[in-house]
């Protein structure tokens, strides 16, 4: 295992954590396994508790939402933590996915997506690297990243989250992120990353996504098509898991990983956080990982209705820090209870503790416990942007055309742009920005791909724009731009089980095609699409997949400044009929 962080030779990490665990009280041991939401602990509580870790669900954002107010948050949870009895710092987690993307002003770089399209995992590691100094900018240290999923079924909403239905391809833009997340980000600073989601996550079948009516509202749908396959069932055999689904996490493991967050699906019916063969026997026995398990949001509880059952179950399979996330005071009286009714073995506790402390210490969190507010001043600066730029260029994907369809041409008399999405940074975006869900419209700056052709196309160019392409009757051009949009979405909600584009598509991509000689269409999308309908009315066709705030890198390409570079990191259906 690479060294990661500590000065200090593993010895001398073990035995401060021993001396610092032979301290603690019970009470202060269930504290630092307790992983809780801003929102439902205040400073006081993470103090008088020792909780080990507070977070930021998908959009737990302060009010107002600028890095400054991140800063502010964050810091006043560590000062709080400092000052408990035995002055152990928390870690401050958050979805830092494609960039610090809850934080409206922060750079938003492409999903894994466009990033496994781009196969280049110095630009990942870069990537990581500029996430973790915006992070360290706001004191949070702890990256719900990487995703290491091989998605096998593109009907999952989480499909975009993955880089690659290809193994290695993961495994290595998986390590690129690790190594940029925990080299240094600012003096002497990391970023803690957590490898998600172990394991399987990504082999589900359709239709094996499970309700629980004790946590009501959570992971439910009307909808037919949501919540169909993520958090679902893999029904695959155990050569299938290691050979397909496991390889990342070996591979995480050797390059310094220290966290693992576990899965919320099952693996042939029995769910990953009661899995106990594979996260004590496999994961930390077979593969030697030694660092510390959390579980995801709530999981723990989707065990069993009896809050403390399901702490059992879990933590006895090999959880050792829980993302709970409300419920503080009833999960320490929970997991006590367990210990003193011998549920829960003091040795499985205190394995746990040693296992959150050791990656404490390694990381140096004693000696600097906060982030660097000097660095607020790079959170979206145009260096990072830059880069971010570079990532949306290399992620482009030519499905169809040649020249000289493309380049466009800077100075041509009209440009024609239609599509919801060529004006939407919230579309550009996807999931997982600003709010859990994504959002339509302005959600945070950026250049959009409208703003980014006004800029490019000389000044004697008449740029016109219309989302649904309704312009006057004779309006032609020599050329005209469609963004075809998936709305945004996170999760299940973004399960589908029919990816052909909407009629409505259909019939904006025929109406721009009466309207022009040439018609180029760019697609945003959180994984490939039955694009059969408008195969033939358009004379180029390109993947963008969700680049981000940096619209520009698309016309870095589109009129010709850079050549076409991506690759398909999942294969592209044909038709409805090859959904499996
Ligand atoms: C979510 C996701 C996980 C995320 C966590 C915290 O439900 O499954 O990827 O890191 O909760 O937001």
């Amino acid at each position: 295992m690479k060294a990661i962080t500590t000065h200090e030779s593993r010895a001398a990490v073990d035995a401060r954590v021993e001396a610092l665990l032979a301290q603690m009280t019970l009470a202060e041991k269930i504290g630092q396994m307790a992983q809780i939401e801003k929102n439902s602990v205040t400073p006081e509580q993470v103090r008088d508790h020792a909780v080990g870790s507070v977070l930021s669900g998908g959009g737990g954002n302060p009010s107002p939402n600028t890095p400054a107010d991140w800063a502010r948050m964050v810091r006043d949870f560590q000062e709080a933590a400092l000052q408990s009895r035995l002055g152990i710092p928390i870690w401050y987690g958050t979805d830092a996915v494609h960039g610090h993307n809850n934080v409206r002003g922060a750079t938003i770089f492409p999903h894994n997506i466009g990033l496994g399209a781009a196969r280049d995992a110095d630009l990942v590691r870069r990537i990581a690297q500029v996430t973790a100094r915006e992070m360290l900018a706001t004191h949070a240290n702890w990256a719900f990243a990487p995703e290491v999923s091989v998605p096998q079924d593109i009907r999952w909403g989480r499909t975009f989250e993955g880089f690659s239905e290809d193994t290695a391809l993961v495994s290595e833009l998986g390590v690129a992120v690790i190594e940029g997340l925990q080299q240094a980000a600012a003096p002497d600073q990391r970023v803690l990353a957590s490898v998600k989601h172990f394991v399987a996550d990504g082999g589900t079948t359709w239709g094996t996504t499970r309700s629980y009516d004790w946590i009501p509202g959570w992971w439910q749908s009307a909808d037919p098509q949501r919540w169909r396959i993520d958090q679902g069932d893999s029904r695959i055999d155990e050569a299938t898991l290691r050979a397909v689904h496991l390889p990342p996490y070996a591979a995480a493991i050797a390059a310094g990983a220290r966290n693992i967050m576990v899965s919320y699906s099952s693996w042939n019916g029995l769910k990953l956080h009661a899995h106990r063969y594979l996260l004590t026997d496999v994961l930390k026995g077979e593969m030697g990982f030694d660092g510390f398990l959390v579980s995801d949001w709530l999981a723990a509880q989707q065990l069993d209705a009896d809050l403390e059952t399901g702490m059992v179950t879990a933590i006895n399979a090999g959880l050792d820090m829980i993302m709970v996330p409300f419920r503080l005071t009833e999960f320490i009286t929970a997991v006590t209870r367990a210990v003193s009714d011998s549920r829960i073995a003091l040795s499985r506790i205190d394995d746990a503790v040693t296992r959150i402390l050791r990656v404490k210490v390694e990381f140096g969190l004693f000696e600097r416990p906060f982030g660097d507010e000097t660095l607020l001043a790079t959170v979206g600066c145009d260096e990072h942007r830059q880069i971010a730029r570079e990532a949306v260029r290399k992620s482009l994907v030519l499905l169809k055309g040649e020249p000289p369809v493309l380049p466009l041409a800077r100075t041509a008399s009209r440009l024609l742009i239609a599509g919801a999405g060529a004006d939407n940074m919230g579309r550009q975006c996807g999931g997982w920005t600003i709010e859990w869900q994504g959002k339509e419209g302005d959600i945070t700056p950026g250049t959009t791909l409208l703003q980014a052709v006004q800029q490019t196309a000389s000044a004697s160019t008449e740029v016109l724009y219309d989302a649904d392409g309704a312009f006057a009757d004779d309006v032609q051009a020599e050329s005209a731009l469609v963004v075809l949009s998936e709305v945004p979405y996170a999760e299940g909600e973004g399960d589908r089980q029919h990816l052909a584009l909407p009629p409505e598509d259909v019939a904006l991509v025929q109406r721009m095609r009466a309207r022009c000689d040439r018609l180029i269409v760019v697609l945003y999308s959180g994984r490939p699409l039955v694009v059969d309908s408008i195969l033939d009315q358009c004379d180029a066709l390109v993947a963008a997949w969700l680049p981000g705030t940096e619209a520009a890198g698309i016309t870095d390409v589109l009129f010709g400044d850079y050549p076409f570079h991506g690759m398909l990191p999942y294969a592209w259906p044909r038709g409805e009929s090859a959904q499996a």
